[in-house]
């Protein structure tokens, strides 16, 4: 038997190439990192629970008809994609001033922001992944105009789908970013949702405490991080009795009081 062939390896996944020709499989790592990869570390099970949230979130999205590189989640930590050429652009949908947005404007974090800003980035972690203008885009020929235009229109109703959907479950949605790519036919391409949708890439903060359920637990030391992803999975249903297998998913009740609280004292 061969060993199947790694395509890429990035900060929170590694690409291997799939079973049949067009397929890929994403493998989620516990990495985390934050600052451009300046800070690094591990958070235990994130892969397990982020490959479980994105399933949900991509199936949920492909029931409103947004096109998706998801097909099949494959065991806890790896999932079967359709090949893309992705888009060199992350895009950042924003409800909620937080993060950036703050230092660039001077706002204050927690601000609803008037409408809903959708912002785009130039995937290039040399340049620490600039943001950018439509005209860069256009300039530069990063994206095409139609593909610009099937973007944005995806973006805004990706966010206003989950806006309601963790409204649901109590937790705000305050901005995330999304990346697509090129699925091909021939001569032919058009641009579905690709990457992952997950507390990695996400601001989620729980509706009545504020508490924060995303990677800035990891930004900002703030501990509980394991927790937080956990909280986010089990308030969209995504833990059941069976999932509680040895050091994959833990029992948060006896967590929970962490992440209400001050950062735990570092050893
Ligand atoms: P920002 O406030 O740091 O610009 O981040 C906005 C949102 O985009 C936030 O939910 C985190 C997400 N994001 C990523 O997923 N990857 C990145 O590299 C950055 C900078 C942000
Ligand atoms: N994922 C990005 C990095 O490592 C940034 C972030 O999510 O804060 O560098």
């Amino acid at each position: 038997m061969s060993r199947r062939r790694q395509i890429y390896e990035g900060k929170a996944k590694i690409l291997y190439e799939g079973p049949e020709p067009g397929t890929i499989i994403q493998y989620f790592k516990d990495d985390a990192t934050a600052f451009n990869a300046e800070k690094q570390g591990t958070i235990n099970g994130k892969g397990v629970i982020n490959n479980r949230i994105s399933e949900h979130v991509f199936a949920r999205l492909a029931h409103i008809g947004i096109p998706t590189h998801f097909i099949r989640r494959l065991n806890m930590r790896e999932q079967l994609v359709r090949q893309v050429e992705i888009v060199p652009i992350e895009v950042v949908l924003r409800n909620v001033a937080a993060g950036s947005i703050c230092k660039r404007l001077g706002l204050e974090e927690g601000e609803p922001l008037p409408h809903t800003l959708i912002e785009y980035y130039y995937k290039d972690d040399a340049l620490g992944d600039p943001l950018i203008a439509e005209e860069h885009i256009a300039c530069f020929n990063w994206a095409s105009q139609e593909e610009m235009h099937d973007i944005s229109s995806m973006a805004i109703r990706i966010n206003d789908f989950l806006c309601g959907m963790f409204a649901a479950i109590d937790i705000r949605l305050v901005d995330f970013k999304l990346e697509f790519g090129r699925l091909f036919d021939g001569d032919y391409s058009r641009v579905i949702l690709a990457d992952e949708i997950s507390p990695d890439g996400c601001r989620l903060w729980d509706m009545k405490s504020g508490e924060k359920l995303d990677k800035d637990r990891f930004r900002r030391d703030l501990g509980g991080e394991e927790e937080a992803y956990r909280e986010v999975a089990r308030r969209l249903g995504l833990l059941n009795e069976e999932d509680n297998g040895p050091g994959e998913v833990l029992d948060l009740s006896s967590h929970r009081s962490r992440l209400r609280g001050t950062p735990p004292v570092k050893k």
